[in-house]
């Protein structure tokens, strides 16, 4: 499973397609995270699980109070890509080429804010379960966890909402080459699990994150960025 993961996106350019043409709402999702660390008043650690290429994240960070950022992801590629992107930010980074799972479960830092997008769903509930409770053990009291994943309708099932999507790529997909739609198609088949935006609220709850709110949706209810607090406050 994290094999078909990880040969997917060393086809990077199929990605970038969908950075380009904003498919996945990462203008949004980006614009939202930057007045969210902008809003940081003192220094503070961020941890961007399966960072990618950290175009979102260098974005976001820019001209904020950064003290260290941490990009981890096991394509070695997105790693090098991301050590460009975040050249320009005035703090020490740190690289792992690594999956993200094996990560957590080794990991005994603390992070003020953690950034996960779009590859939790990946795992089988029962893993996203364990990878919360290690999310929740990384976190600095009072810090924030951003998670930005694909989620089904109340009551949707995993092929109900393949089909959804695959349905909803006509228009936005349309400038993409049949052979990169395919593609994403076949991913989303093959390697997408979601879950519902009130499963992923109640992951987190049990884990220990007293509060949990929705900050985007986009307007076909596919996406949704959550943030989690680590105090109720
Ligand atoms: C859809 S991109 C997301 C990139 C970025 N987080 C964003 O929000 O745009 C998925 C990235 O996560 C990485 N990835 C997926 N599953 C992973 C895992 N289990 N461990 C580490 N990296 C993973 C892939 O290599 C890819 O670079």
């Amino acid at each position: 499973m994290s094999e078909a993961v990880h040969a997917f996106f060393s086809q990077w350019d199929i990605y970038r397609l969908c950075i380009e043409h904003n498919t996945l709402f990462h203008r949004e999702v980006g614009n939202i995270l930057h007045r969210e660390l902008q809003e940081q008043t003192g220094p503070f650690t961020l941890l961007d699980l399966a960072c990618g290429d950290a175009e979102l994240t260098a974005a976001a960070l820019r001209g904020t109070k950064v003290a260290a950022y941490t990009g981890v992801d096991f394509s070695a590629p997105a790693i090098a890509l991301a050590a460009e992107k975040t050249a320009t930010l005035a703090c020490p980074r740190r690289f792992q080429e690594q999956d993200f799972t094996h990560f957590l479960r080794d990991n005994k830092e603390k992070f003020d804010l953690i950034y996960l997008g779009l590859s939790l769903h990946h795992l089988e509930t029962a893993t996203k379960r364990e990878m919360m409770q290690h999310l929740r053990c990384a976190m600095a009291d009072g810090g924030s966890f951003y998670l930005f994943e694909p989620i089904l309708h109340a009551g949707e099932s995993r092929e109900g909402y393949t089909e959804r999507w695959s349905a909803a790529m006509n228009g936005p997909y349309d400038p993409f080459p049949p052979a990169a739609r395919d593609a994403l198609r076949e991913h989303v088949r093959q390697s997408e699990r979601p879950e519902s935006a009130e499963e992923y609220l109640a992951l987190a709850h049990a884990a220990g994150f007293p509060r949990g709110d929705i900050l985007f949706t986009d307007p076909g209810n596919f996406y949704s960025l959550f943030r989690f607090k680590a105090r109720a406050a």
